[in-house]
């Protein structure tokens, strides 16, 4: 008996990353998955490693920053699958090219930023949670970040977004309690994806130093893996997180609980 069987789960940005490792994870228990996706190979690639799982697959080009690409995952998810029970709004981009002040960033930049990481929790809570009243009740949960908690010089848009994320997440957690609708989300700290790898690459660093040495922002001493990432979102979207409604979980190696002028716990792990 799986967790999630009877069960149907959206991913957005679920082909890779911490969004593919949650596909996967809830697959595994049985979850009819949903992944939404704009990377067709790497989508249909997740999906068709679900063939030997409890669970099955659906993969749904679109890309999560327009309404229309929003409201057509969930019409495909609920033919295929009859409803929507669980929405991880995961998707988010952090582009090389955005990391500048906010004099210099482009408004175009700004804009696909906020589409694709904030408007897009909207745009997919407004289609699946009249699916989820239907059913009775529902979990919405959102990948954050540590850097909706704290912040970092040159990445204005990105920070909006993720604060933003965890303020629309406890309103929403507000308007649907009474619908048995609760709203999470999940604060990571850096985890190994190839959103992080991307960003070392385009720095010009070599991605296993750079791994390395983000690692040593964490008092743990090293990134987190995806497969982190997804354990926290099956259980917060479980019945056994069946009183959380309204409040992040920070998955981060213990990166928050460093004040700046606590030195390097962590730095000297190898
Ligand atoms: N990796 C980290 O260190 C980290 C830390 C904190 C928060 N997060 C957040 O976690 C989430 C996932 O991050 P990740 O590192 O796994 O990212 P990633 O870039 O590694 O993977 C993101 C996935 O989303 C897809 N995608 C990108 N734009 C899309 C769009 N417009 N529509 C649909 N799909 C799209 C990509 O093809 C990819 O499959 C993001 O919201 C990110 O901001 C990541």
């Amino acid at each position: 008996m799986g967790q999630f069987d009877n069960k149907t789960v959206i991913v957005t940005g679920g082909a890779l990353g911490i969004g593919g490792a949650a596909s996967l994870a809830f697959a595994r228990e049985g979850g009819s998955v949903t992944v939404m996706d704009v990377n067709t190979l790497a989508g249909a690639a997740t999906v068709a490693k679900m063939a030997g799982l409890p669970g099955r697959g659906l993969f749904v080009e679109a890309d999560a920053g327009t309404s229309e690409g929003c409201r057509k995952t969930v019409d495909a998810t609920v033919e295929a699958f009859g409803g929507v029970d669980i929405l991880f709004n995961n998707v988010g981009i952090q582009p090389a090219a955005s990391y500048m002040n906010a004099v210099d960033l482009p408004e175009e930049m700004w804009d696909r930023i906020i589409d694709v990481n904030l408007k897009s929790r909207f745009l997919m809570a407004k289609y699946c949670i009249p699916h989820m009243r239907r059913a009775g009740g529902g979990v919405i949960i959102s990948s954050a970040s540590v850097q909706g908690l704290q912040s970092m010089p040159g990445v204005s848009a990105y920070a909006a977004s993720k604060g933003g994320d965890l303020s629309l997440m406890r309103q929403l957690s507000l308007d649907f309690a009474a619908d048995n609708i609760r709203v999470l989300a999940v604060n990571p700290g850096t985890i190994e994806t190839p959103m992080v790898k991307a960003a070392a690459e385009a720095a010009g660093e070599d991605i296993g130093q750079a791994l390395k040495s983000y690692g040593k922002d964490h008092p743990l001493g090293r990134v987190g893996q995806p497969e982190e990432i997804a354990e926290v979102v099956l259980f917060l979207a479980s019945d056994r997180a069946s009183f959380m409604t309204g409040e992040s979980v920070t998955v981060d190696g213990g990166m928050m609980a460093k004040g700046a002028w606590a030195g390097g716990a962590g730095a000297d792990i190898d």
